[in-house]
């Protein structure tokens, strides 16, 4: 049962247990309308407690049931709310820990409102690309105010409970035993007449609410230009203030069923799910015992070193630096400093917290202070033979038990771990840049990788904010290795007619943050010549297209040279489309014989996303990812894939598998199709009628 009823001397207590965060589920929902009418049909009960068990009151309506016939199934949360504020006898409710979405709309449905101090108080369901559909946007601002309960449902942030102490939500906020308090305070509301006092009763009173309506659409534009939920929040607010409770209650309905359907929610659902799921290996049990990570070294105090070190240290985790001269060392510190002092101006960071932070770094040029570390993360130079040395040395000195961790983006992290006699205690941790901003950090999983390694780098990976995903061993591991297809593509596309404006913009227009070609200019051209160079020797038989190597040969690197696949001016990161880089790809063209064509937006995006779609199949197949919406977190956290859609794998799902098959056997049969190998698992997939995450 997921709801627990007890009687407390003239108090009955209803108590929602459906672990882990009390979700609205459909049992929920019946175990609430049961109690109360258990409560009703009592005689020695004066009033009603509702609470929750565990570490939540509730974190709103399951989530899993959306689109699915439990959601709508009675009693519904509109029924339940009803039925609870409709109650003869009041309803108290009692929130701790946690009071979201519906589950604040459950207690707005409450005739009393009691908290303890440190819950979390949210709408947050715009997040979810939807909006509160159980009176929310009704209640909400009826009971704080038209201004705060705007903020708080286009936000969808919490609120702690004592800050809204004196916003009119709660009728008391107690310090101290919660249960206690909410049972005097339920007999004391139950001596008292009824009628008991009703949110929806209170008057939304705002000298100028047509006017602030007004300011938050115009506050909410950037935001909503992709998702249709903060418009629609906001509409259902004005409904409510223009029509009154009932019609705004009926719009609202309308709206939630209309946003659950689209694909935005859809992408955002599947973010949240995946983002969890990601922590969860399919081999290493949740319960596995995890190493303390106390301390940190960090060896290497370059572009990356320095990030990394960043994230431990704003997690209070102090870092020793390590260098192999001084004035690396400094350098080092200096950028750190410099990054703190940034965000001190931008006002993010206290003046002093500045110093407590520097504080947490002991810089050093000997190995001999990295005995005590927990975890030690290489990020030196990209060659073998330099890690070969930091490793073998590292066996030498790191304490029993501390995690060795790479953050090579390139290199074979089994030959990594073979340099030492302990391979169990080595993974990789590639972090991306710039380290102390990207969410994303893959975790790489070598061959002999200990499972407790594996479970402590999660876990550790949550306490400095990141999303991170499991990858096995291969070149480039998931991001990288999927997004050499994509340039690959993008590089033919400029031989067989495109020029690099018209491909970014149409991938723009898509959604990513950035076409492949400025990314490449802003990353450095040189570091794929690099990588291509190491192709052509160990895949001679891989078609490349040279075109990007004649710019590199050109001297063109991007914008740190002022000028890539697009001209830079000083100072300026604006890209302006190049005349000599277009007259290049027009000769390499001509050079090469391949007859150029006009290449439609929509052939641009199937042919960079399917890439991405092709390959994530193929690493799915592999077992380098273990699920699809793995992958899909790897591009939402790492590589600016557009949000809405969900991730390449989800997006693929919503084109559909037959689709992008045919797609890919299409682009396989024209010149330079034969950089299209169709991954098997779509095409099997595609025949069952399947996606990658059903
Ligand atoms: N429905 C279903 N499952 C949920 C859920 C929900 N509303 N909220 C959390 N969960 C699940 C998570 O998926 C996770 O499951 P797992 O253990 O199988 O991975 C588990 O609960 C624990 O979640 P977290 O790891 O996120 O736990 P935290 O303690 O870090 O955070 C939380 C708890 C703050 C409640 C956080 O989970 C959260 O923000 N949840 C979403 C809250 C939300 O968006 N509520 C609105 C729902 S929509 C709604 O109510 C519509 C209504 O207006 C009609
Ligand atoms: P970097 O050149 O900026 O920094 C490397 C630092 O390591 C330098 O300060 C150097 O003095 C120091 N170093 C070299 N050998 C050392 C040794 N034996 N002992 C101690 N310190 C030594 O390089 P960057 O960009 O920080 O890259 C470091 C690692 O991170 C590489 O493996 C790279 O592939 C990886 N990486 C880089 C990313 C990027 O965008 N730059 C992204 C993800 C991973």
């Amino acid at each position: 049962m997921a709801v627990d009823y007890t009687t407390h001397d003239g108090v009955a207590v209803i108590t929602l247990n459906n672990p882990p965060v009390n979700g609205l589920g459909l049992s929920t929902r019946a175990g609430i309308v049961e109690g109360i009418e258990r409560a009703q049909n009592d005689p020695a009960i004066k009033a009603i407690v509702l609470t929750g068990a565990g570490k939540a009151f509730s974190g709103g309506a399951d989530i899993t049931e959306f689109n699915t016939p439990k959601a709508t199934q009675e009693p519904t949360l509109a029924t339940v709310i009803k039925i609870v504020e409709g109650s003869v006898k009041p309803v108290v409710a009692a929130i701790h820990s946690v009071a979201m979405g519906g589950g604040l709309e459950l207690a707005l449905g409450a005739h009393y409102r009691i908290a303890a101090p440190g819950a979390q108080i949210a709408l947050p369901e715009v997040k979810l690309g939807i909006l509160p559909g159980a009176g929310g946007t009704q209640r909400l601002p009826r009971a704080i105010g038209l201004e705060a309960a705007l903020n708080m449902i286009v936000s969808g942030a919490p609120v702690l409970s004592e800050k809204l102490a004196d916003s009119g939500l709660f009728d008391e906020v107690v310090q101290g035993d919660l249960a206690e308090a909410a049972l005097a305070f339920a007999r004391k509301v139950g001596a008292k007449e009824g009628p008991h006092p009703k949110v929806r009763e209170r008057k939304i009173e705002h000298p100028n609410a047509a006017g602030f309506i007004q300011f938050a659409r115009n506050s909410v534009a950037g935001i909503a230009k992709n998702f249709p939920a903060p418009h629609k929040c906001i509409d259902a607010v004005e409904a409510g203030v223009q029509n009154g409770f009932d019609k705004g209650l009926e719009f609202e309905r309308e709206c939630f069923i209309a946003l659950v359907q689209t694909p935005e929610s859809h992408a955002l659902r599947h973010a949240f799910f995946g983002e969890r799921a990601a922590s969860k290996i399919p081999d290493v049990p949740a319960d596995t015992p995890v190493r303390d990570i106390s301390t940190v070294a960090v060896i290497g105090a370059g572009t990356m070193g320095g990030g990394i070190a960043m994230n431990f240290i704003n997690a209070g985790i102090p870092v020793t630096l390590l260098e192999t001269r001084q004035e690396a060392l400094d350098r080092g510190l200096a950028t750190i400093r410099k990054n703190y002092e940034a965000t001190v101006k931008k006002g993010k960071l206290k003046p002093e917290a500045l110093e407590q932070r520097m504080a947490l770094i002991t810089p050093t040029l000997s190995y001999d202070d990295l005995k005590h570390a927990d975890l030690i993360v290489e990020a030196v130079f990209e060659e073998l033979g330099v890690k070969e040395q930091v490793f073998k040395r590292l066996d030498e000195v790191a304490k029993p038990g501390a995690i060795l961790a790479s953050n090579t983006s390139t290199l074979d992290v089994d030959k990594i771990a073979a340099f030492t006699k302990r391979p169990q205690d080595v993974v990789g941790l590639h972090f991306f840049s710039p380290a102390n901003v990207m969410k994303l950090l893959e975790v790489v999983r070598g061959k002999d990788t200990a499972k407790d390694v594996l479970a402590t780098v999660m876990k550790l990976a949550k306490k400095i904010r990141k999303t991170a995903v499991v990858s096995g061993v291969c070149d480039g591991f998931i991001g990288n290795r999927m997004i050499e297809q994509y340039i690959r593509q993008a590089l033919f596309m400029l031989e067989e007619g495109a020029l690099p404006a018209q491909v970014d913009r149409a991938i723009e227009k898509f959604g990513f943050a950035m076409g492949p070609f400025r990314m490449s200019d802003l990353a450095g051209n040189d570091i794929g010549w690099a990588i291509r160079k190491r192709r052509y020797l160990e895949h001679p038989d891989m078609h490349y297209s040279k075109i990007a190597d004649r710019l590199c040969e050109m001297g063109r690197f991007g914008q740190k040279t002022g000028g890539g696949w697009y001209d830079y001016k000083a100072g300026d990161r604006t890209a302006y489309p190049s005349n000599v880089v277009d007259e290049m790809i027009g000769e390499f063209s001509k050079d090469t014989n391949a007859a150029r064509r006009k290449i439609g937006d929509e052939e641009i995006v199937e042919r960079l996303v399917f890439a991405l779609v092709n390959e994530g199949a193929k690493i799915l197949e592999e077992g380098i990812a273990s699920k699809a919406s793995d992958i899909d977190m790897v591009y939402l956290t790492g590589y600016g894939f557009p949000l809405y859609r969900g991730g390449p794998m989800l997006y693929a799902d919503t084109v559909g598998l037959y689709n992008v098959e045919r797609a890919i056997r299409r682009y396989a049969a024209r010149p330079n199709g034969d950089a299209w190998q169709l991954a098997p698992g779509i095409a099997e997939l595609a025949a069952k009628g399947r996606g990658f995450n059903d």
